[in-house]
């Protein structure tokens, strides 16, 4: 794919359709984000003037997906638009059983009822929050990996999604190989603030693995963006396409799971890729009584085909680079107004470290919530804190067990926002900044045991 030869980044992309964002005041927003408990997953998109809460899902579609969506066949079984995606599915992944799901937890909630349980321990670089849930929900135990640098959001450094393979080791030798019914690897690493992972990284994870006859799954929502990284930063991958790139990642792996609403370019959809026929064949059975047949898995036929024409998409190099600028732009925005960012910034969100940010608020008091509500308020713009609500623990005497980084996460959805929106958005955040020292903690007043941040209520302390 040939490059716009210019130094400039443009959006490879024009306007066709339009939305109007909303507009609100300081007060209205002082007043909803109190009546949202101080948690933004409460807000009404109605009130969000730039929606920067994920990047899942969110996606503005193509005119030839929208062009596709047209022709879904909406047949129960055998559907036309089932093979198309199938096939696009393959194209990339080569696994031999691929079994369409609503969206990315739904596979995690099938694979882990299968292999999870009891006794069972699954390994990651950093599992995701519903993919954490979901094996603990199985009574399986999720154990995350990072690298040491993994978790310094200070330092920069191409590969920090990678799998501490030596920590890895040590916990199969612990915990015996017949406890740990498969290794994942979350590429790129979201809840590591978006990094990728090397091939070599991959690649030595299985080679450990085989060694112990563990299988390896990707959770491979992003698989493009980190296939762009290893093409910019590993050395003798500059040459070759991000296909082929992505094709290599999966040749290591066992199997995957994905939620496509990432890099499928479109607003909902999933699936498990395997070569395990054993787990396939199970994996239809579950899929069949919660999810739907083995040829739609819960979705609209129309949502594979724009989800296959999303996977071709996805692969434009003229795309991938605007993505990953426009994330950078935000961030070196950020940095030069000395803003404490998770560096380099990844590929589908800028993490704010809210620990140098607020460093006046304990993680048991939650900077990382208090941050995002004040930018909402700020500039009406709806972000989401990963640190302590999202995963901390409490140990047996109820003390508060923290996660190693306190992050918000700004998250932009994909062909979404334009430049001025990213300088709206670093303006606010930027003015949230100035005025740090006024942030105060705050307490959970109500929470659930599962998933407690998207429901938890929060007061000032
Ligand atoms: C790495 C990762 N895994 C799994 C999921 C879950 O996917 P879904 O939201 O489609 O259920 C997400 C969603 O954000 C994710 O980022």
């Amino acid at each position: 794919m040939l490059l716009l030869p210019m130094k400039t980044v443009i959006e490879p992309i024009k306007i066709k359709s339009i939305e109007p964002i909303p507009i609100t005041t300081v007060g209205q927003r002082k007043k909803l984000i109190k009546e949202a408990f101080y948690n933004t997953f409460y807000l009404k998109s109605e009130n969000v003037t730039i929606d920067l809460l994920t990047d899942s899902g969110t996606t503005a579609m193509s005119a030839s997906q929208w062009g596709r969506i047209m022709e879904g066949d909406e047949a129960y079984a055998g559907s036309k638009s089932y093979y198309k995606f199938e096939n696009a599915v393959k194209g990339f992944t080569n696994y031999k059983f691929i079994i369409p799901t609503h969206q990315g937890r739904a596979a995690e909630r099938i694979l882990f009822t299968i292999i999870g349980g009891k006794g069972k321990a699954i390994p990651s670089n950093t599992h995701f929050d519903t993919t954490r849930s979901n094996v603990e929900y199985s009574g399986a135990k999720a154990m995350d990996f990072p690298t040491k640098i993994g978790i310094m959001p200070e330092v920069v450094d191409d590969f920090k999604g990678n799998m501490d393979i030596e920590a890895l080791e040590a916990f199969i030798k612990k915990t015996g190989k017949e406890n740990i019914p498969l290794c994942m690897l979350t590429v790129t690493n979201n809840s590591g603030g978006g990094q990728p992972v090397s091939m070599k990284n991959i690649r030595d994870t299985k080679s450990l693995l085989k060694k112990y006859g563990i299988p390896l799954y990707l959770d491979c929502c992003r698989f493009a963006e980190n296939a762009y990284f290893i093409k910019l930063r590993e050395k003798g991958y500059e040459k070759k396409s991000v296909k082929e790139i992505a094709v290599e990642m999966f040749s290591y792996a066992d199997g995957c799971l994905m939620s496509a609403k990432k890099d499928g370019l479109s607003n909902t959809g999933g699936f498990i890729g395997t070569n395990d026929e054993k787990i396939s064949n199970k994996a239809k059975e579950l899929l069949i009584i919660t999810e739907g047949f083995t040829t739609y898995g819960g979705l609209a036929r129309r949502d594979l085909e724009a989800l296959a024409v999303g996977f071709e998409e996805v692969f434009d190099e003229n795309y991938l680079r605007y993505r990953v600028e426009q994330v950078k732009y935000l961030g070196d925005k950020l940095i030069e107004a000395g803003v404490p960012i998770l560096v380099p910034t990844g590929g589908h969100a800028v993490y704010l470290d809210a620990k140098r940010f607020a460093p006046h608020i304990l993680p048991e008091y939650f900077p990382g919530q208090s941050i995002t509500c004040e930018i909402y308020v700020t500039g009406g713009i709806r972000v989401v804190e990963i640190g302590s609500v999202m995963f901390g623990r409490k140990d047996k005497n109820g003390k508060h067990i923290a996660p190693p980084m306190e992050l918000v996460r700004c998250a932009i959805p994909r062909r979404v926002y334009t430049e001025s929106h990213i300088n709206y958005t670093a303006e606010a955040i930027i003015e949230v900044f100035k005025s740090r020292n006024k942030l105060r903690g705050m307490k959970i007043v109500w929470e659930v045991p599962f998933l407690r941040h998207f429901t938890a209520k929060f007061d000032y302390i």
